[in-house]
């Protein structure tokens, strides 16, 4: 570039540098220090002629300045911390007649005053987001209410009602029913109508969490207590609790030596941290919740009768959606208000096929299971109404393919199905096909009972892990 400017002297060039409020380094190729203004050198507090010719990464902490030298490559707003200080620094390779002579770095908020308006102004923002993530929590976890529960059947009001007569108790809750109906939900609502509503909710699933840790999830642990252990110890989920309500989700999945270990709790009305001795008072209210037969297990031995009647004191046994049928469209509609919101749609109906299909269907999954499917559909669904095509082929051939998967899969379904079978020879397919195609149903539809985890899945078929996904894998399934 061609100017009438005359070239600046040496002199003047390192006054402008030095006037610079920004602290500025200069390195040549190798990332030695060719120059720091007195800015720099202040905050680094270190005498220019100290630092020339020394490597930067030795004068400044945390520098990059070497590693642009030679890459050629500029960093723009990176954090960079120098003496406990979190400063942001631009770096930029030096770059005379095309080629690569050193870097130029500057850092910024070098100055105390704009620090600490920085560090204010993060922190206000960690806080606001602390605050929000504990509401959303508490609005995940807490906020439902009887309301919530949707169902006007008349064995579902009568549940309903029990649940809300027993909320105000402190006795413990044993909510029976199968996968998917809404056993939680009574948990939430029987909490929030309770005298306890103003203290926590903590939802711990049995079957989740390693038996090895669910005892120090439960009653928290002493510093020491086992390798990996938080420093000071840490408070388990009763004692976050206390005053409120513990709701242990899968009750019959909880190891028999934890059962002890939560009977005495439960009795005593304290617990002892795991590595501890001193015993806790802890005031909980305990609402547990299982799909299995818990009769069966003490039958059997694998749940211990004491803790059985412990946990049983009030009974609410949640009905399955087969079982009020009367509320299935009633469900429906409101799903589908609820779904319309997420999908951005409205005016959704379904038709009368449809929701004929949805009265024959048997609903092992219950109104998890609906949901699902009413998502799956409305996600995909290019018109207004539903029709039975927009379904899930296991719903379409409710009665035909479902007796198919029903006898393929271990399902304790008692409702007859009265759908009239299919006499014409078009109906009757290769035996392969057939049972191919079952397979791939059965598959979807426990996928679909299960929320789409493949483990859960699998263990309703009865089959391995590997088998389940090479299946999947087979059908195109993921
Ligand atoms: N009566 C109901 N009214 C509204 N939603 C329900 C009802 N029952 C279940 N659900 C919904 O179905 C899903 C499963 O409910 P959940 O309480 O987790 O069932 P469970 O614990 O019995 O397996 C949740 O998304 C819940 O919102
Ligand atoms: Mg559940």
């Amino acid at each position: 570039m061609k100017t009438n400017m005359k070239p600046l002297p040496y002199e003047w060039l390192l006054e402008v540098i030095n006037i610079s409020t920004l602290p500025t380094v200069i390195v040549d190729q190798e990332g030695l220090v060719y120059y720091l203004n007195k800015a720099y050198c202040d905050i680094l507090s270190v005498n220019l002629d100290d630092a020339i010719g020394q490597p930067v990464q030795e004068i400044i902490e945390n520098s990059r300045m070497h590693i642009v030298a030679k890459t050629g490559k500029e960093e723009l707003e990176d954090i960079q911390p120098i003496n406990g200080t979190v400063m942001i620094a631009n770096r930029y390779p030096l770059i005379i007649k095309g080629e690569l002579v050193g870097a130029v770095g500057t850092v910024m908020f070098p100055n105390p005053d704009d620090l600490r308006q920085y560090k204010n102004k993060v922190q206000q923002l960690i806080e606001e987001l602390k605050h929000t993530r504990t509401n959303t929590i508490k609005d995940l976890n807490s906020n439902y209410t009887f309301q919530d529960l949707m169902g006007s059947s008349p064995v579902f009001q009568s549940v309903k009602q029990f649940a809300e007569k027993v909320s105000g108790s402190d006795s413990s809750v044993l909510l029976t029913g199968e996968s998917g109906t809404g056993k939680e939900l009574f948990a939430h609502a029987i909490h929030n109508s309770s005298l306890r509503d103003k203290y926590p909710f903590i939802p711990v699933n049995c079957a989740s969490i390693p038996a090895d840790l669910l005892e120090s999830e439960l009653f928290g642990y002493e510093d020491g207590a086992f390798t990996g252990a938080k420093k000071g110890g840490k408070k388990g989920l009763f004692e976050i609790a206390n005053h409120g309500t513990v709701f242990l989700d899968e009750i019959g999945d909880m190891p028999f030596s934890m059962q002890s270990k939560l009977l005495r709790a439960l009795q005593e009305r304290e617990i002892k941290r795991v590595g501890g001795q001193n015993l806790v008072h802890v005031d909980v209210r305990i609402i547990a919740a299982t799909n299995r037969d818990l009769e069966k297990m003490v039958e059997d031995g694998s749940f211990r009768q004491d803790l059985y009647y412990r946990l049983n004191v009030i009974n609410i046994e949640v009905p399955p959606l087969r079982k009020r049928k009367e509320d299935i469209e009633f469900i429906t509609n409101k799903l589908i208000k609820k779904l319309e919101g997420k999908f951005y749609r409205q005016g959704t109906s379904i038709s009368s096929e449809v929701l004929e299909k949805f009265q024959q269907h048997s609903w092992p999954g219950n109104v998890r299971e609906l949901e699902n499917v009413l998502e799956r559909t409305l996600n995909v669904l290019d018109s207004q109404t539903i029709q039975v095509e927009h379904l899930p082929l296991y719903i379409r051939d409710a009665g035909d393919v479902e007796r198919r998967i029903n006898k393929a899969t271990r399902s304790e379904r008692n409702s007859p199905d009265k759908s009239p079978i299919d006499m014409s020879p078009d109906s009757v397919q290769p035996l392969k096909e057939t049972l191919a195609s079952a397979e791939k149903e059965a598959i979807k539809h426990a996928l679909s009972i299960a929320d789409g985890n493949k483990l859960t899945a699998a263990k309703m078929l009865g089959v391995g892990k590997t088998s389940f996904y090479e299946k999947c894998k087979r059908h195109g399934i993921n």
